[in-house]
């Protein structure tokens, strides 16, 4: 197994000033990806670090990082949305620090054979662990109406009908099972929009969400880090769009007892429920500065939030009545 990582860190150092580990402190990095997040804490502190990832290879590619710190970082395969119940398996039900670095790695984006990219030719995959649904099957048996619906409420895509009626005209010859012929039945349906990017852009966003449930394990996984923080404990989560950004910002809101405004169409409501859960210092997300989107540009969209636990209750987390998670698995 190749122990490299092509994947750059985003924020690696704003990340470790929110969660600031000190000796001694259980830490949780709940997107491992190549690991650049649980080595800098790691390294900035004598604690130690469990780092789960829904991928089995980059599991696999972290051996090497595991001898760098002995005793130090445990792995454990799985989803952060369950990191309750991965964590009591390994004896653990309360830490410091949680980090979550959303979205896919540069190492699955790279390769083809994951079926990731609209500009590298391989199957429709998209699944980051092995498990469920492809996007190939979504492709092929969904209705032209689930498929719009798909397109349109996790790509923020304006032209999702066009391109949903062109994927089922084309999958009426033949099975749709490549990333590329993918790409060019957005790109025929829809051209190249005014504001440059490629036209399969927001279609493969969408369907790279929906295939791993990716909004589901973010709700889970907020609701999670609330049971296993201990009061004092820190939350960082980065994110790389308004979907995710806007169910952290909105989950935090809640939570730290801020006004919620559940639309924008409705009246503000001010949150009298159970006392604040976590306090909220930064009001305001903090973004990558200009050096380092010009060394890596795949975090110019990047969004860093964080928050600490107080002594407060867990309350259960309802992301569709938060307004946060859309109802629609079709
Ligand atoms: C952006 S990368 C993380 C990069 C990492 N912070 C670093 O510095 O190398 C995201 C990683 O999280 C994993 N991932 C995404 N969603 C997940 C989930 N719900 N549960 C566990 N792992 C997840 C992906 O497989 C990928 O490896």
């Amino acid at each position: 197994m190749n122990e490299t990582t092509s994947h750059i860190s985003v924020m690696v150092q704003e990340v470790v000033a929110a969660l600031s580990p000190r000796d001694g402190d259980v830490m949780v990095d709940g997107t491992f990806g190549g690991g650049g997040y649980s080595r800098a804490l790691l390294r900035s502190a004598r604690c130690s670090v469990y780092g789960i990832d829904r991928d089995p290879s980059a599991i696999a590619r972290a051996a090497s990082i595991v001898r760098e710190f002995p005793g130090r970082l445990t792995l454990i395969s799985g989803t952060f949305g369950a990191m309750v119940q991965l964590l009591a398996a390994q004896g653990v039900d309360a830490v410091d620090g949680i980090a979550l670095d959303l979205g896919m790695s540069s190492d699955q984006l790279e390769e083809a054979e994951r079926g990731f990219s609209f500009q590298a030719d391989g199957p429709l995959d998209m699944r980051m662990g092995s498990t469920g649904i492809s996007a190939e099957g979504i492709v092929n048996t969904y209705s032209e109406q689930a498929l719009a619906g798909i397109f349109y409420v996790y790509g923020e895509e304006e032209r999702s009908h066009a391109i949903a009626r062109a994927i089922v005209a084309a999958r009426a010859k033949g099975p749709i099972t490549r990333t590329l012929e993918l790409a060019n039945i957005c790109a025929k349906a829809i051209g190249r929009g005014a504001n440059g990017i490629h036209p399969a852009t927001r279609t493969f966003q969408a369907l790279r969400i929906y295939v791993n449930d990716e909004l589901g394990e973010l709700a889970r996984g907020l609701s999670a880090a609330e049971q296993l923080l201990r009061p004092g404990g820190r939350l960082a989560v980065v994110s790389f769009h308004s979907l995710e950004d806007r169910m952290v910002k909105r989950f935090l809101q809640e939570r730290s007892g801020r006004v919620v405004h559940a639309s924008r169409h409705l009246p503000p409501r001010a949150s009298n429920g159970p006392a604040a859960s976590f306090e909220v210092t930064a009001k305001r997300a903090i973004a990558p500065s200009k050096v380092e989107i010009t060394r890596n540009p795949r975090a110019r969209s990047a969004k860093l939030r964080s928050a600490t636990r107080t002594a407060a209750p867990a309350i259960p987390f309802d992301a569709v009545a938060a307004g946060v998670l859309p109802e629609m698995r079709a």
